[in-house]
C-alpha cells in the first residue's frame, strides 16, 4: 500500500492560492497525495489536478432538505470529491458534532461513493488521565460498522496545531491498538490505512514514515505551502 499524505487547508486559500499551490506542487508516484480544500474552492481544485484525490473537510449527514448553510455528500461528489473529513477534532469541539452524527456522516459519506476519512483522539487531559486507549474504543466502536471502508486519522487533540508533535512510542502505541479495533470490528480489518496527524513537518516526517503501523500523514499548517507541503511527501519515499 503506498503511504497516503492528506492535506487539510481548513478555512484557507482563494482559487488563485490554490492555483498556485497546484502550479507549485510535484507528485510524486511513490505516494497517494490527497487534498482537502475549503467548499468554495472544491470544483476549482478538482479541475486542477488528476494526481491528486480531492475531497472535502465535512459533509451533513442528510441527503437534501432545508438545512440552511449545510452541504450533502452528493453535492460535493458533484464537485469532484472522492473523499471527506468526518469528525475531525475542531468539528467535535467547536461545532459540537458526536459520535451519533459522525456516524451518519460516515454512512451518507460511502452511500456516494466519498471515501470517509475518520479521525480519532484523546485530549491532553484525557492522556495524562491514561484513558487514551478508552477514548480511542468509544469513537471507534460509536461510529464504525462492519462493512466500514475508508480510512482513519489518529490526530491527538492536543498535538493539532501546536507544534507538539506525539512521540513515535505514542503513536506507534495508538496506530496498533486503533488496528486491533478495527481488526475486531471491520471486514476489511487491519488492512485500513492508519493515518498520523497533529503537527506534522518536514522535520517530523522521515521518522513518522519508519513508524510502526503508520500508513501516511493528515498535515494541517505545513500541507498550505507547497515546498512544505513536498518535504513532507518526500520524507514519507523510502
Ligand atoms: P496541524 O493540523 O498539522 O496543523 O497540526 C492537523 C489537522 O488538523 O488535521
Amino acid at each position: 500500500m503506498k503511504p497516503i499524505i492528506a492535506a487539510n487547508w481548513k478555512m484557507h486559500k482563494t482559487r488563485s492560492e490554490v492555483e498556485s499551490f497546484f502550479n507549485d506542487l510535484k507528485v510524486p508516484s511513490a505516494v497517494s497525495v490527497w487534498i482537502a480544500p475549503s467548499a468554495t474552492t472544491l470544483h476549482f481544485a478538482a479541475q486542477q489536478t488528476t494526481s491528486i484525490l480531492i475531497g472535502v473537510q465535512n459533509i451533513y449527514f442528510e441527503p437534501q432538505g432545508a438545512f440552511t448553510g449545510e452541504i450533502s455528500a452528493a453535492q460535493v461528489a458533484d464537485c469532484g470529491a472522492r473523499f471527506v473529513i468526518i469528525g475531525h477534532s475542531e468539528r467535535r469541539r467547536l461545532f459540537g458534532e458526536n459520535n451519533p452524527q459522525i456516524k451518519k456522516k460516515v454512512a451518507i459519506a460511502s452511500a456516494h461513493n466519498l471515501i470517509p476519512l475518520l479521525c480519532v483522539g484523546e485530549t491532553l487531559e484525557e492522556r495524562n488521565n491514561h484513558q487514551t486507549r478508552h477514548v480511542l474504543e468509544t469513537q471507534l466502536q460509536e461510529v464504525l460498522t462492519e462493512n466500514f471502508n475508508g480510512v482513519i486519522a489518529y490526530e491527538p487533540v492536543w498535538a493539532i496545531g501546536t507544534g507538539q508533535t506525539a512521540t513515535p512510542e505514542m503513536i506507534e502505541e495508538a496506530h496498533t491498538h486503533i488496528k486491533k479495533i478495527l481488526e475486531k470490528m471491520t471486514q476489511q480489518g487491519a488492512k485500513t490505512a492508519v493515518l498520523y496527524g497533529g503537527s506534522v513537518t518536514p522535520q517530523t516526517a522521515p521518522q513518522l514514515s519508519q513508524t510502526k503501523n503508520v500508513d501516511g500523514a493528515l498535515v494541517g499548517g505545513a500541507s498550505l505551502e507547497a515546498p512544505s507541503f513536498m518535504a513532507i511527501i518526500k520524507g514519507f519515499i523510502k
